[in-house]
């Protein structure tokens, strides 16, 4: 049965890629009463879009011209230049919002490909799995022309709760890869204390829980506060856990490693920072003045919240 039905007044929506992503992200707009045009390269995907309402377009141009706003959502920057070059001229007075994962250079690259064929450009960083697609816990960043997002902001959020970074596309995508940086790390650590601990027969599920709540303790306390010393460069005074202690007690972490077995590889380039920091001079000061080894400062801190 169609679901298109249910809301004349929603625009139409053409959506590229229907991997799991791209199945997600049609079959949410085809919930909320969008007339919904798809395309994939292996078009057998679209079935069961399809049997619930979508349109399967024969071609990538035929996919562009039925909608002014054209969603593609495929594996690489590759693949998206790969479909949307040949059609460039079809892309003219249409809005492309892209939410192919990839990197602020990729997306400004894209974008000037596309706005050069007269189109408007979005980028889109999609901070949710595909079961999430179409309810307000799946967040999507944007960023790209201001106008193009007020003018689909309200089809847009049919996808999930959305926010719009800036008028440079790139910066969609770098909000993205940071998050997902920070998840990572996150699981980097949390790979290694579940290897510990397994290392002395205990269950990954027994400490499971007991690390959650320590984790969230820690994001709750600790992040305002780096953000804070990061932002105004002030990593000395008031210094509870200065950095030679923490670079003390990071040895334990080794050698208790070295003892049971378990590697070191996904913490032993943090120490390795927090040594030369404590060796350039900072030992008392907070941990947060390890970005300074990672980049340069910036003559003025960018982003939403500088003044
Ligand atoms: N899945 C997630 O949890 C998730 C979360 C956030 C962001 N994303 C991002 O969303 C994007 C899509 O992810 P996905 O999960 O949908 O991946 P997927 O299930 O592997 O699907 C990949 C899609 O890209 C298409 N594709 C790949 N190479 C192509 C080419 N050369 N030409 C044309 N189409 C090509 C595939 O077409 P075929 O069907 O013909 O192979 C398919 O539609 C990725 O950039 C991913 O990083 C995914």
């Amino acid at each position: 049965m169609s679901e298109t039905s249910a809301g004349g007044d929603r625009p139409p929506v053409t959506v590229i890629g229907l991997g799991s992503m791209g199945s997600a992200l049609a079959g949410a707009f085809l919930a909320a009463g969008h007339p919904v045009t798809v395309w994939n390269r292996t078009p057998e995907k679209a079935g069961a879009l399809v049997e619930r309402g979508a349109v399967r377009a024969a071609t990538v141009a035929g996919a562009v011209a039925a909608s002014p706003l054209v969603v593609v959502c495929v594996l690489d920057y590759a693949a998206v230049h790969r479909l949307l070059g040949p059609v460039g001229g079809s892309l003219a007075g249409r809005t492309v919002v892209n939410l192919t994962n990839g990197t602020p250079r990729q997306a400004r690259e894209t974008a000037a490909l596309v706005t050069g064929h007269g189109a408007e450009y979005l980028d889109g960083g999609i901070m949710a799995v595909p079961p999430l697609i179409g309810t307000p816990h799946a967040l999507v960043l944007y960023s790209g022309s201001p106008g193009a997002f007020e003018e689909h902001r309200r089809t847009l959020r049919v996808l999930g709760t959305a926010e719009h970074l800036g008028a440079d596309p790139g910066l969609a995508p770098l909000h993205d890869l940071a998050l997902l940086t920070g998840m990572y790390g996150m699981f980097a650590g949390v790979l290694h204390a579940t290897a510990l601990v397994r290392s002395a027969g205990v269950g990954a599920r027994d400490l499971a829980p007991m690390l959650a709540s320590w984790l969230k303790t820690m994001v709750d306390a600790e992040l305002p506060r780096l953000a804070e010393r990061v932002d105004s460069g002030v990593y000395g005074g008031d210094v509870g856990s200065p950095l030679a202690m923490q670079a003390a007690a990071f040895d334990n972490f080794l050698r208790a490693g070295e003892e049971q077995g378990v590697r070191p590889d996904l913490i032993v380039p943090l120490k390795a920072l927090m040594d030369r920091r404590v060796a350039d001079g900072h030992g008392d000061e907070d941990l947060a003045g390890i970005v300074e080894l990672l980049t340069a400062r910036p003559a003025r801190p960018a982003g939403r919240h500088a003044s």
